[in-house]
């Protein structure tokens, strides 16, 4: 959570850092602010609570000059969202002023030892209490302020990336991270520095992730020096080319970002597809397994870890390996599991779902897995982000930049990917016939025409979603493959419209929640013709048959369930395997128009962040 973007060059800081913000905005939008450092030595800190466009105004009033800045956008962890917590944040001698992205854990007892100090607070944030022992050291020991950010991180505990401007010095950038994301952007004679690639596409492609535990002097004209933060030791510069284009960050003619990535999905899911299965089907081919046949070969278990929409696609991908890998698996929340102290070794495969690869629970989860010896597989969107820096092996899903809040293309990359993993080691262990991956490569393949079809349903959910303006809860119900479907569909309409929505087990639906159930309480039950569909039936009369409307999701063809459902949606045909991909999209489309019917900004829903880099 929280963007951070700074800027040293010869061009006026002010304009890119909005820019910047603004495409970083999706990481959180609680306030804005913007410090800038001007040769004549002022720093100008302007700041506002809300949206980019805030601080807009606010800062038109005022000074923003200057070829040096750093800015934020938040996402609270440590006080409300106000003008006065925003950043950046400034020390008590006026001279350094910070941005963060984390939480400093221990920050309650620095800011008693500082205040013993004499120093006060303005704020209530932790990353106040940062800047001021910065200040405290560099005046205490006379040292650089260089040398004082690098020693005062050596006393925090938490994560951070952090961008540090000092008053008196405009030719002088500081970043350095821990656990929190870093890019810095390399220019011919100007640097950038952001939380993600996205402000620095269009200025330059060469980029540098800084990796944890480093620190980095930009100074203006000079190389880029790296330290490692704990044993000041310089570390290699290591310039990588960033694939990413300008037009994949715009919304291509839609109202909404989250609407384009809806309507990508055919093309994403071709992208994640690309040379992963061979040209007759017969075999997937994923190199980040095929180069470690023996650990996939010698598993003995494996543990899907992620959050949120990325634990649903886990939970299809825990089914998905039991069918085509005949092995124990299970799904964990990484935040669960981080702190749950599981039993395992090297016979351990860990598998961590993400789409923007920064989320702290899933990395702290991989931490710890590695530390008990298993191996860990990564599959993420981002590219270069940290997860797939920090697993032995994995796959991207390929599915370009999702900005839109919700996930969407990412889910339904990562359940491709998933069910390519799942032949891919069941090829490995013998498990899986060549025939039944050609069955499910083939159909994989036709995904992007299916999904092209399935989109057609737009209108109709649009006009479906007008039905249920009245409804203040609803109930997702799913068996076997599709009961994460429904979880991923009752999340997708909770986050987005601030309906209260429950995903459940179609048949565990008995055991308590049918008590809910009456006239106002609608219920999308997700029923293609599986191997379930016969038991799901009775699922649906019991919610009729006390009063509740049903939306059911069937497979084209089907008829019996016209004269039971109020409303029945009709997806293409595919493996039982496959269902989830599919009847996914009219669940993002039913929540995507009930939000928009209600007037909610869906890319960037209340409370929420697209990038949980804390915990
Ligand atoms: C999805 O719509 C969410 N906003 C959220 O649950 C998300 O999936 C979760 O935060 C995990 O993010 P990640 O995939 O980037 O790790
Ligand atoms: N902890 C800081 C604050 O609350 C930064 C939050 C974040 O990175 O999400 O302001």
């Amino acid at each position: 959570m929280c963007g951070i973007v700074g800027y040293i060059g010869s061009r006026g800081a002010y304009d890119i850092l909005i820019q910047g913000l603004k495409r970083l905005e999706y990481r959180g939008y609680d306030s804005a602010g913007v410090a800038l450092v001007d040769t004549d030595g002022c720093l100008n800190v302007h700041k506002a609570r809300g949206k980019v466009a805030n601080l807009e105004q606010t800062a038109a009033a005022g000074n923003t000059n200057g070829t040096l800045g750093i800015a934020h956008t938040r996402w609270a962890t440590h006080g409300e969202p106000n003008d006065i917590n925003a950043h950046p944040h400034v020390s008590q001698s006026g001279d350094i002023a910070i941005v963060h992205n984390g939480t400093i854990e221990n920050y309650a007892v620095l800011k008693k030892a500082l205040a013993e100090h004499g120093y006060t607070f303005k704020s209530e944030t932790d990353t106040e209490v940062l800047v001021q022992l910065i200040d405290y050291i560099h005046s205490e020991n006379k040292c650089s302020v260089y040398d004082a950010v690098r020693e005062a991180l050596l006393q925090v505990e938490g994560a951070y990336a952090i961008a540090v401007v000092e008053k008196s010095n405009p030719d002088q950038l500081i970043v350095a991270r821990k656990s929190s994301p870093l890019v810095i952007g390399v220019g011919d004679d100007e640097t950038f520095i952001a939380s993600d690639a996205t402000p620095i596409v269009g200025y330059t492609d060469r980029v540098i992730y800084l990796k944890d535990d480093e620190i980095a002097l930009i100074r203006r004209g000079e190389p880029i020096q790296l330290s490692s933060i704990h044993s000041n030791t310089p570390s290699k510069v290591d310039i990588q080319k960033l694939k990413l284009s300008l037009a994949q960050l715009e919304k291509g003619g839609y109202d909404t970002f989250m609407l384009k990535e809806i309507f990508e999905q055919p093309d994403t899911l071709r992208d994640c597809l690309r040379g992963r299965i061979t040209d007759d089907g017969s075999q997937v081919v994923l190199s980040g397994v095929i180069d470690h046949q023996d650990i996939f070969a010698k598993a003995e278990r494996i543990t899907l870890v992620a959050c949120g929409t990325s634990w649903h696609a886990a939970l299809i991908g825990k089914r998905l390996i039991q069918d085509f890998c005949s092995l124990p698996v299970s799904v964990e929340y990484a935040s669960e599991f981080r702190y749950s102290n599981p039993y395992l070794n090297d016979k351990d495969v860990v598998i961590a779902i993400s789409q923007s690869g920064e989320t702290a629970d899933t990395l702290a989860a991989i931490q710890m897995a590695h530390d008990k010896g298993a191996f860990v597989y990564g599959i993420c969107n981002v590219v270069g982000a940290s997860i797939p820096r920090n697993t032995d092996s994995g796959t991207y899903i390929h599915v370009g930049p999702e900005i839109g809040v919700a996930s969407t293309k990412a889910f339904t990359g990562q359940v491709t990917v998933l069910t390519l993993l799942a032949m891919a080691i069941g090829q490995i262990r013998g498990t899986v016939s060549r025939a039944r991956v050609k069955e499910v490569a083939t159909a994989l393949r036709s995904m992007p025409e299916i999904l092209e079809k399935t989109l057609k349903l737009a209108p109709e959910m649009q006009k479906l979603s007008r039905v249920f303006t009245y409804a203040h809860n609803f109930l997702y119900l799913g068996r076997g493959y599709n009961y994460p479907t429904a979880l991923e569909g009752a999340l997708k309409l909770k986050e987005i419209s601030y309906i209260h929505a429950e995903g459940y087990p179609a048949a565990e639906m008995k055991h308590g929640p049918i008590a809910l159930i009456d006239h106002e309480m609608p219920s999308v039950i997700i029923a293609p013709s599986d191997s379930l569909y016969d038991k799901i039936i009775s699922n649906v009369q019991q919610v009729k048959s006390r009063g509740g409307a049903v939306v059911a999701i069937v497979s084209q063809g089907n008829k019996s369930m016209d004269t039971i459902a109020d409303f029945s949606v009709k997806i293409p045909r595919v493996p039982e395997c496959l269902t989830p991909i599919v009847a996914s999209v009219p669940l993002q489309l039913l929540a995507y128009y009930i939000a928009v019917g209600k007037g909610k900004n869906v890319d960037q829903p209340r409370n929420l962040a697209k990038s949980v880099t804390v915990e």
